[in-house]
């Protein structure tokens, strides 16, 4: 009996030759089509690598001239800023010391490198709306009156309205502290009588920088306090002070960063800034570098 092998019929020789001739041909043009197709690939990565670097060039320039334009309304906001303080008992180097009190703040409540950033340009401006406020009421040396409380409650609303509808990330920041630094947790504080988290995280952490520089500073009611005793006030509380005022994360992050609450003070003092212009362009009040 034959076996499968044997049964198989052979090829002819030149039969064979051709096929492989064919297959030869076939691969040959299989290779090509790859080359073909490897050198269509790389021209196309290149021209993507070309229009990626096109991309970055004009990604750069937006950023710059976006850099531009954001400076350019903070100089005007600071601009107002530097005529309305000229009216007030508040420095400029309290607006500076505000913007580096509250980037610690920031920065130990973990918040992220841009949100520290807007916290740290925006705290300056928390009482633009004083400039509205009349001179009889801002400068007023003994108590208010229901009425002139009134109107010097209305610098939080008046600032944030003068900053609405801004595009800038900075200036709405900005908004949302003149809006809210007068907040207080525990819902007792103006404008809007809000409570806990309804007040915007950047107003709970002005709201402490602030209280911090007024106790630490002289004003017509009171002498200037240590830094032990406005620690005290602000952690324990003083009849007027108390920590439910403050927000509890908050007040946390101040008692473990109030040491560089102190060297800020001394080294921002009013008197150096308006010997040394120290600080961020402190003596026109108008930065000297952009946001980034
Ligand atoms: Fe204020
Ligand atoms: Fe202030």
């Amino acid at each position: 009996m034959a076996t499968a092998a044997q049964s198989k019929p052979s090829i002819p020789p030149e039969q064979a030759d051709a096929q492989l001739a064919m297959f030869a041909r076939d691969f040959r043009k299989m290779v090509d089509r790859e080359r073909l197709q490897a050198r269509e690939l790389e021209a196309a990565n290149r021209q993507l690598q070309e229009y990626a670097r096109d991309l970055n060039r004009a990604y750069q320039e937006e950023r710059k001239r976006n850099r531009q334009l954001e400076k350019a309304r903070l100089d005007t906001v600071f601009m107002l800023i530097s005529a309305g303080r000229l009216r007030d008992e508040e420095t400029g180097a309290h607006m500076w010391r505000l913007g580096e009190y509250s980037k610690q703040l920031a920065l130990e409540l973990g918040l992220d490198r841009e949100e520290v950033d807007r916290i740290y340009w925006a705290a300056p401006l928390h009482d633009l709306g004083k400039i509205g406020v009349p001179d009889s009421v801002l400068l007023k040396k003994g108590k208010l009156t229901k009425e002139e409380w009134v109107l010097m409650q209305h610098h939080t609303t008046l600032g944030a309205q003068l900053m609405e509808g801004s595009t800038s990330p900075y200036l709405e920041t900005a908004r949302l502290i003149a809006l809210s630094h007068h907040e207080r947790w525990d819902g007792s504080g103006y404008p809007q009588g809000l409570c806990g988290e309804e007040i915007p995280l950047p107003g709970r952490i002005v709201m402490v920088a602030d209280q911090y520089d007024a106790l630490r500073s002289e004003r017509p009611y009171k002498p200037p306090f240590s830094h032990r005793k406005t620690c005290a006030i602000i952690l324990e509380g003083d009849g007027r002070s108390r920590p439910e005022h403050i927000a509890p994360q908050v007040l946390e992050a101040f008692r473990k960063t109030h040491s560089e609450f102190d060297r800020i003070f001394q080294e921002f003092s009013d008197e150096k800034v308006s010997q040394e212009g120290k600080g961020r362009g402190a003596g026109s009040l108008v930065p000297s570098q952009p946001p980034a």
